[in-house]
């Protein structure tokens, strides 16, 4: 058979058994190996399980004996590409080997496809696939090697502090400084100077000259979070560093010039601070050039299991937790929840139910009462049920929650939810809430 092969132009090399098999795939990459059901020191099946799970790329045809079907059906069901039965023909040797050749090139170009996907999908770790984040990443590829001026918006959380890294890393500027101010932070005259620097002596405390970020930034890009804190001094100066690329220093007179990319962000609808009187107008014109908005967790709930499993995943190889992943109904409260804080608020919750979660799998009971089904109701799918039937989990739920409040005390709880306190036993008797549930 090696004889044959080789002559139909394939590399072969033969093995004398089981343990030598093993031997020669420790030391060297196989496309295929074709293998037979009795060997001399131990089972064909056995190979194949080894190979299966240590060498999973390698597929394996088995060659059973003739007329074993119950073998062959073992074979491809213990994982093997294929198998051929005893006595071997040629042609049929061949076909199988070409057969399993052609699936590896499908599945080679299939994985291929994927990466190519996953590089248009996704920009290095900002994860997405709603079609508001594709828009996102679009943007951001058309302007990042750009000068433009971009202006990022979104609530906190949303990825903008990230989106921002994500511009700078694909422009031409990537291999130059990344600057961060977070403008909010700082009081304003403290904030010019962190900006544009200071000469020495020019204000109490400030001892010796100061390099601005303006500065340290120059050939690379600077990123102004929270833009719509500054004030109105500081509009008035950045307009100017952002229209001439110009600035002087506090208390000096030395005009600086540089080569800057200016990003920012903002959490507040500038337009509505320009209809308040709080932002300059001239200014918004300046920085609204581009807007990249990013959307809230809550209006791309399909983000949501991506966005959890790449966290958990992360964690997973961060710490030595084996947790698996989301039982169906912690996804479910996942995705119905309303995230106020976001993808970060997402992450915190993942991260606490990993290093807190006590099996393998993520359940409801880890996560954070009011995600795991407390005030954000998950109402399933009717299916097959009646209205009525359907409405009762979550009436189970809101009676639970309320009498939890009330320390299980009936006549408050009646009070709250509005109801007499027949109503509420007849309630809690049809739900099975008579007894005390200790809830953790
Ligand atoms: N699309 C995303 N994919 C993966 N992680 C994200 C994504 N967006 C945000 N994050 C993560 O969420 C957290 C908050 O993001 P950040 O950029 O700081 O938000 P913002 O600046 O809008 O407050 C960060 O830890 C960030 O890594
Ligand atoms: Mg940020």
């Amino acid at each position: 058979m090696t004889d044959w092969l080789r002559d139909q132009g394939f590399t072969v090399d033969a093995s004398s058994g089981y343990t030598d098999a093993l031997e020669q795939l420790r030391k060297k990459t196989f496309d295929l190996l074709l293998v037979d059901v009795r060997l001399q020191d131990g089972d064909g099946y056995d190979l194949l399980e080894q190979v299966r799970r240590n060498y999973p790329e390698t597929p394996v045809v088995l060659i059973t004996g003739y007329g074993d079907a119950d073998a062959a059906v073992e074979a491809l069901r213990a994982g093997a590409a294929d198998y051929l039965t005893k006595p071997l023909i040629d042609d049929e040797l061949l076909m199988a080997v070409q057969r399993v050749f052609n699936q590896r090139q499908v599945i080679k170009e299939n994985n291929q496809l994927r990466k190519e996907l996953d590089r248009r999908y996704s920009l290095g770790n900002v994860v997405g696939q709603d079609v508001r984040m594709m828009r996102v990443f679009e943007m951001v590829e058309s302007v990042a090697d750009t000068k433009a001026t971009v202006l990022v918006s979104g609530e906190s959380g949303t990825g903008k502090s990230m989106i921002a890294r994500a511009i700078h890393r694909r422009s031409d500027r990537a291999g130059k400084p990344f600057i961060e101010v977070a403008c909010g932070a700082l009081p304003e005259n403290l904030l010019e100077s962190e900006l544009f620097g200071h000469v020495a002596g020019s204000f109490t405390g400030a001892t010796g000259d100061k390099t601005g970020k303006f500065m340290q930034a120059n050939g690379g890009t600077i990123f102004l979070d929270e833009i719509g804190t500054a004030s109105p001094a500081m509009q008035v100066k950045l307009l100017r560093v952002l229209q001439e690329l110009e600035f002087e220093q506090v208390g000096g007179s030395k005009t600086f010039k540089v080569d800057v990319r200016v990003i920012l962000a903002t959490n507040e609808d500038l337009a509505v601070a320009v209809t308040e009187g709080r932002f300059r107008q001239d200014l918004y014109y300046r920085v609204n050039v581009i807007n990249i908005d990013l959307p809230a967790l809550r209006e791309r709930r399909s983000d949501i299991p991506l966005l959890a499993q790449t966290f958990l995943q992360e964690l997973r190889d961060d710490t030595n937790r084996t947790v698996r992943g989301f039982s169906d109904e912690a996804l479910a409260a996942l995705e119905n929840y309303a995230w106020p804080g976001n993808i970060r608020e997402l992450q915190n919750v993942v991260e606490r139910a990993v290093l807190l979660g006590k099996s393998e799998m993520i359940t409801p009971a880890d996560l954070p009462r009011d995600i795991a089904g407390g005030s954000a109701i998950t109402v399933s799918r009717v299916g097959n049920r009646t209205l009525k039937e359907a409405l009762e989990e979550p009436e189970r739920q809101i009676i639970l929650d309320v009498l939890e409040a009330n320390g299980w005390n009936r006549n408050a709880t009646a009070d709250s939810l509005g109801v007499n306190r027949t109503t509420l036993y007849k309630k809690m008797k049809k739900l099975g809430l008579e007894e005390r549930q200790m809830v953790n």
